[in-house]
């Protein structure tokens, strides 16, 4: 029976806390040999039980990777699973060929089939890594894992750690709900939302620091659909990278990170309280703080009598940040479907099809430009070198996760508020939220554009562009 962990299914909320405290002179990792498989983790708190996964090296999150910016880096899946799966390099500007979007840019491995995967990071940054395969079952399940591409100069700062957060829906023996999966209630509400929360794969972890020490958080919202507010009792956050793209170093609203699904922030946190004290680490949500773990303090050492005073911010990535925005080609994606929605019909496998039928009959609720899933042309077709602006039109009743692969992009308006002035590669939209984007179509190849709470993705948020 899942007790104390357990939450109200639909409510904005989640547990545990964890941290993985690691010196910032870690190894490199060169090649990786990744095998999803089966495996089993401590989700709940003992004497719960153990909680069936499947996980890269049958362990979740995966291992954490790190590479170095401008070095080669190898990776081998060796498929351990008995359904063919993937794996996308979320947010890294990667060749085509080793993204990872199966049936796109790649066949997918099958049961014991092995995919070499080499590329070389362009930019540092906070990245991650899935399926992309019946991903919001293989994700939930929780596949998935951090990739850190470190700077060729370590940043001066004592500790990096990760922190990497899930959202589980597990049933009254600790067991995923498998039984929900593909619900077409979720994929046309909020998506499959949780009963527990995990951090770094344990209901709740600690980060130890000493007093005086600066410390880099990598945060990562790794859930299929909910979307994470952070917060550290006691301590002011500076974030200074945003979706693994350098930011004018900034103080959060509130000082709460908000991380959608597949989001990340690298935060840096000076630990200015004493020795021996003891602070929380929450995941907010509209009726809890959901105590994820603590910031502890040594009782007695200290790094440095005052914390450090200087401002510290990431050197940029060589990313193309020029925008042509007089001569832009602007391509418009308008979002329909889901509950409370008014679509009425949406063309699917080439033809028009009501709602009903596309939602019992094949589990379809959304379409972008009244087309379902992926279809058969890309949304559009871009040249090398030119500017490109996506406005994207939300006419639903849901808050989405969207996220283009292959490049980062910039808000250039925004219906409700000033265009943010961060590089990312998922931006969160609310219902009737209009936003445009661009950015300079440098990376030649078919790259997937898609919501990222999985279950709107498998329910028909899908489309690609290609990059000529
Ligand atoms: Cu993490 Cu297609 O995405
Ligand atoms: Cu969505």
């Amino acid at each position: 029976m899942i007790t104390r962990r357990q939450f109200q299914l639909g409510s904005l909320s989640m547990v545990g806390l964890a941290a993985l405290n690691r010196p910032t002179t870690a190894r490199t990792i060169a090649a990786a040999s990744l095998k999803p498989r089966p495996g089993k983790v401590r989700l709940l708190e003992a004497p719960e039980p153990l909680t069936d996964i499947w996980g890269y090296g049958g362990t979740s999150p995966g291992p954490l990777l790190e590479a170095t910016q401008g070095q080669p880096f190898a990776a081998d899946l060796i498929n351990g699973l008995s359904e063919p799966t993937t794996i996308h390099w979320h947010g890294i500007r990667i060749a085509n060929a080793m993204d990872g979007v199966a049936y796109l840019t790649q066949e997918p491995a099958l049961p014991n089939e092995t995919f070499p995967y080499r590329f070389t990071p362009p930019d540092a940054g906070t990245y991650w890594y899935h399926p992309h395969n019946r991903t919001w079952e293989q994700m939930a399940r929780g596949l998935y894992g951090m990739f850190i591409v470190r700077e060729t100069e370590p940043l001066a700062v004592d500790r990096d750690v990760p922190l990497i957060f899930d959202d589980w829906r597990l049933d009254s023996d600790g067991r995923i709900d498998e039984r929900s999966f593909g619900a077409l209630h979720d994929k046309a509400h909020a998506g499959r939302l949780g009963n527990v929360l995990s951090l770094n794969g344990k209901p709740a972890d600690d980060i130890h620091v000493l007093a005086g020490e600066r410390v880099r958080l990598r945060l990562l919202n790794a859930a299929n659909a909910r979307i994470i507010a952070i917060a550290f009792e006691g301590h002011a956050l500076d974030v200074i990278a945003l979706d693994g793209q350098p930011v004018d170093p900034f103080k959060p609203d509130g000082n709460v990170v908000l991380l959608a699904p597949a989001q990340r922030a690298d935060v840096l946190i000076d630990m200015t309280n004493e020795t021996g004290t003891r602070s929380r680490i929450e995941v907010l949500t509209q009726r809890e703080r959901i105590h994820m773990g603590d910031i502890v303090y040594d009782a007695h050492e200290r790094r440095r009598a005052r914390p450090l005073a200087d401002k510290l911010t990431l050197p940029p990535n060589p990313m193309p940040t020029d925008l042509d925005l007089a001569n832009a080609t602007t391509t418009d994606l308008v979002m329909t479907g889901g509950a409370m929605g008014q679509m009425a019909s949406a063309r699917f496998r080439g033809r028009e099809v009501p709602i009903r039928e596309l939602a019992r009959r094949h589990g379809k609720v959304w379409a972008f430009n009244g087309e379902v899933g992926m279809g058969g042309d890309p949304l559009a077709k871009y040249t090398r070198g030119e500017t490109v602006q996506i406005r994207m039109i939300n006419r639903t009743a849901w808050p989405h996760a969207m996220h283009i692969h292959g490049h980062h992009f910039r808000e250039v308006a925004h219906s409700k508020r000033a265009p943010s002035p961060h590089w990312r590669d998922t931006v969160l939209m609310m219902p009737d939220e209009e936003i445009t984007v661009a950015f300079q179509a440098h990376n030649p190849g078919k790259w997937m554009f898609h919501c990222h709470m999985l279950e709107h993705q498998d329910g028909g948020m899908a489309t690609w562009y290609e990059v000529a």
